[in-house]
């Protein structure tokens, strides 16, 4: 199991620390992706999970252990579930964005977010992901290998997020003066209230009128003793992946600055879909999944 404690400037790998994170959730669209009624189709998600080899953290391997085990199998619904419409909701504002005519987009701490290489997107747009070094590169060299062929033009940009990361983008081609879709997914925890504050502040001075973000939050602070999931059944302990759990309301402060955001809730999605039932009758993951929301700001 991995233990590595947080501290500022902490790097990691694909299987490490916050890195292994990004790995979990590609783990639970590869799933989702693999049922007969998914929500959504991330055909790179798999390849990805695979590619970082780590032996215990493939689909095969966890659907199996989930066989013999409740709790792993309570796991991996909450995973799925969470992945299946946090994806879903934001493919398709994503999807409608670039429709109307929004042909730059940034994702911000993209991991193993295939969107870029999985969306048919309209001529003209731009795709620049950020996010750690070892992350990006190991990403970069993974949708090579399995021959992804972006309709978008795919710009990664290695960089933490708690740096100067807004020059990084504009080295690498972002245009300040022209409406984008931002993407913060799974994001927001990892950082310090403060470096949370400073990420919306920069956005907030790089986005025209027409812009639109999107973030997930919890209603209310996070208490890791609260996200009592079997995380170690995944080889990360939930307290180690969180440097500051203190408050910032990102919807708040967005609605103070210039946006103009709401927040729906992540079980809202699934019950619009028919889904979600096992992981809200469950007292314990309702109380979990039930914090989570999917917030959309758009800059008028
Ligand atoms: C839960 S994963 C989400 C990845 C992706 N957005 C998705 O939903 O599939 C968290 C991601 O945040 C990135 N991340 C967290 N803190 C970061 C920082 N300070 N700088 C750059 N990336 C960061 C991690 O490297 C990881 O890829």
């Amino acid at each position: 199991m991995q233990t590595n404690q947080r501290s500022d400037g902490d790097q990691w790998t694909i299987t490490s620390s916050v890195g292994r994170t990004a790995l979990l959730v590609a783990l639970g669209r590869a799933l989702e992706t693999r049922r007969d009624d998914a929500l959504i189709d991330d055909p790179f998600a798999e390849s990805l999970v695979l590619a970082a080899g780590d032996a215990d953290l493939t689909p095969d391997v966890v659907e199996e252990r989930a066989q013999d085990d409740p709790e792993m199998t309570r796991s991996l619904e909450f995973l799925t579930d969470m992945m299946a419409a946090r994806t879903l909701r934001i493919d398709d504002e994503i999807r409608a964005a670039n429709a109307h005519n929004c042909r730059q987009l940034v994702l911000l701490a993209s991991g193993l977010d295939a969107r870029a290489a999985r969306i048919p997107w309209a001529p003209g747009t731009t795709v620049f992901e950020v996010d750690q070094p070892a992350v990006i590169g190991f990403k970069d060299e993974v949708l090579d290998e399995v021959g992804a062929s972006p309709s978008a033009t795919r710009v990664s940009v290695a960089c933490d997020l708690r740096d100067d990361w807004l020059t990084a983008l504009r080295t690498a081609g972002f245009a300040d003066d022209v409406p984008t879709f931002w993407l913060a997914e799974g994001l927001l925890p990892y950082l310090r209230p403060a470096d949370q504050e400073r990420l919306l502040a920069t956005i907030t001075s790089v986005a025209p009128t027409g812009s639109v973000l999107m973030l997930d939050t919890t209603s209310g602070p996070i208490d890791p003793a609260d996200w009592d999931i079997d995380a170690s059944g995944f080889g990360v302990t939930v307290e180690d992946l969180f440097l500051d759990t203190g408050e910032f309301d990102a919807r708040a402060w967005l609605n103070d600055h210039g946006w103009s955001a709401s927040s729906e809730p992540v079980v809202s999605v699934l019950g619009e879909n028919g889904r979600g039932n096992g992981i809200t009758s469950d007292e314990r993951y309702s109380a979990m999944i039930g914090k989570v929301q999917i917030v959309t700001a758009r800059r008028s």
